[in-house]
């Protein structure tokens, strides 16, 4: 955690989710108006499909939402693609962008990721950035060096706290259940504070970093308590809302 940053604990539901699981999202509200998660912000990013409905649900309550791209331009002939200010307009407050599943099975490279944050920020949306290595890249000793590579090259200028979150999320570990060490972690935050600071100025030390990558009710208090360790991007635990309220529990 860091001194002075509201955590926040936000759930992709990638590419699951249909009518019926609006329920889910309406216990997630309920529990983030029972103040369940403590001090931290709630938020879910259901596919786009469920967006406009959700925000119904949710309109006047204290759980956020969010979506899983945007595209850069804010409107034109891109048949099939959504950009930020029809999310915004749907509901949205968030938009991840540059989620590793997005880089690798859609060859997003870090200047596309650029783009889509930077559309995001225009249309008043608030990104988050998604960044990680991957297994080779690890054992290979470049991690650190692969995330400061995908920083510089995906993150918006003129960002700061209230406008970028980053999500740190090592490839390796979404949705196999591995998790690196909480010094590996620690580590690698402290690493994406530093660049930050030396990106965004002051600002840097109040943005907040997320750890995503197979976080569960069983590791989060392990992993979110950490130094610069501002909150959880959960995918597979957040599609049920008694797993993901029993993660952001952490911070109650
Ligand atoms: P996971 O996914 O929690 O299912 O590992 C995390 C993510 O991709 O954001």
């Amino acid at each position: 955690m860091t001194p002075g940053v509201r955590p926040f604990v936000a759930g992709n539901w990638k590419m699951n989710g249909v009518f019926a699981s609006l329920g889910e999202i309406e216990a997630m509200r309920r529990a983030a108006d029972a103040g369940e998660a403590g001090e931290a912000e709630l938020a879910v990013c259901p596919p786009a499909t469920l967006l406009a409905q959700a925000a119904w649900k949710i309109r006047g309550g204290k759980l956020s939402l969010g979506a899983q791209d945007c595209h850069p331009e804010p409107s034109g002939a891109f048949t099939g693609d959504i950009s930020a200010p029809m999310l915004k307009d749907a509901g949205a407050t968030y938009v991840i962008v540059g989620h590793s599943e997005r880089r690798t099975l859609h060859y997003e490279t870090d200047a596309l990721v650029r783009a889509k944050a930077e559309a995001a920020l225009k249309a008043g949306l608030t990104a988050i950035v998604c960044v990680g290595e991957t297994k080779e890249e690890r054992q290979a000793g470049d991690a650190i060096a692969v995330v400061t590579r995908q920083l510089k090259g995906s993150l918006p200028p003129g960002g700061g706290p209230d406008s970028v979150v980053v999500s740190y999320e090592p490839v390796w570990a979404i949705g196999t259940g591995l998790t690196p060490t909480p010094k590996d972690v620690t580590e690698m935050h402290g690493a994406i504070r530093t660049l930050l600071g030396e990106i965004y100025g002051p600002g840097g030390s109040k943005l907040r970093i997320l750890y995503g990558g197979s976080v569960k009710p069983g590791n989060c208090r392990d992993l979110l308590t950490l130094d610069n360790v501002d909150g959880a991007l959960i995918g597979g635990a957040s599609l049920k809302a008694a797993e993901f309220l029993a993660i952001a529990a952490a911070y109650r």
